[in-house]
């Protein structure tokens, strides 16, 4: 793994955001639903901080407010050092090229009536940067083959590829302006099993190869071991617990983090066979409203009194 850099790239500071809860259609009222609660993050450069899970969290939410493709309700997000929360569209413009977002449909995130060569062109030439047709090909070609694929498939429509090779033509368009950040949003969980790893591989090599720094968004924790410099557990909006790789996985101190890994499959039988995984019921637990998080160790903390 590439070497960390102790300046965070990316940073959010009390980040909230809450759905409904103003007057509705009809003047009738819906409940505000926080779907991220307070949640503070840095994510320093080359660093790939894992975001887990369960479903309705907040995890997609945090990433599209992370991007400013919503608006945060409260809170801050530092780019750089630079706080960018609430810049007009031209004002982000510059920081859209550096900050990318990958989801977790390859196809649906495709254009099906588009060649994929003029898909992952296409950011290119929305921030004018494609130059002549030539060098517009050649750059097209060169991402291709960053990402596995034979540049002969630039002419190919999305239908004609396969469910991880799609996932690389995205991946191709989303390094296309040469980013420093991705939030990448469950994005092998479309995927194979057999070919969820060859993607993982990728994104750790481009991060060599690059310099990327990642927010990467997963359900459950078996690939981000393996691809994760630290992780951050989600539930119910909050961030309930926090630190190293190793140290989640080692010595997890929530109680959802220990349910949550031990629902993880072990491939050895013996073990497998002795495997309980850990019940938690998320509404006899919900952490309240003024928990906040301590330091149990290096980097290391978790939602409590
Ligand atoms: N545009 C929206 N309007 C209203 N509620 C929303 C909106 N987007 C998300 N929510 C709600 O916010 C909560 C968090 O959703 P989010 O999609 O961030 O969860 P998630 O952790 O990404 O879940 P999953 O693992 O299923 O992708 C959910 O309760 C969801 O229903
Ligand atoms: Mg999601």
């Amino acid at each position: 793994m590439t070497e960390l850099h102790a300046t965070p790239l990316v940073s959010v500071n009390r980040l909230c955001k809450t759905y409904g809860g103003e007057g509705g259609l009809f003047g009738s009222r819906t409940v505000a639903l926080k779907a991220v609660n307070n949640v503070s993050f840095d994510i320093a450069a080359g660093e790939t901080l894992g975001l887990v899970g369960e479903s309705g969290s907040g995890k997609s939410t945090t990433g599209r407010v992370l991007l400013q493709l919503e608006a945060p309700t409260s809170g801050d997000i530092l780019f750089r050092n630079k706080n960018i929360t609430g810049l007009s569209k031209t004002m982000l413009k510059p920081y859209r090229r550096d900050m990318q977002i990958i989801f977790q449909d390859p196809y649906a995130s495709l254009n099906p009536r588009m060649t994929v060569g003029e898909f992952v062109a296409e950011p290119l030439d929305v921030h004018g940067l494609a130059g002549a047709r030539s060098e517009r090909q050649d750059r097209v070609a060169s991402l291709f083959k960053k990402v596995g694929l034979d540049p002969s498939f630039m002419k190919r429509y999305p239908h004609e590829f396969s469910g991880g090779q799609r996932q690389r033509v995205n991946i191709a368009r989303a390094i296309a302006l040469n980013p420093a950040f991705i939030v990448a949003d469950e994005p092998i969980t479309a995927l194979d099993v057999s070919i969820q790893a060859q993607i993982v591989n990728l994104f750790q090599d481009l991060q060599d190869e690059l310099g990327l720094t990642y927010l990467f968004i997963a359900h459950d924790l078996s690939m981000i071991r393996y691809l994760c410099h630290r992780v951050a557990v989600m539930l119910r909006g909050r961030i309930v617990e926090i630190g190293p790789c190793e140290a989640i996985f080692e010595n997890p101190q929530h109680p959802y983090t220990k349910a949550l890994l031990s629902a993880i499959p072990v491939p050895d039988p013996d073990i497998e066979r002795n495997r309980r995984p850990i019940a938690f019921d998320v509404n006899a637990n919900l952490p309240p409203e003024e928990a906040s998080l301590r330091a149990v160790g290096d980097r290391h903390f978790v939602l409590g009194g």
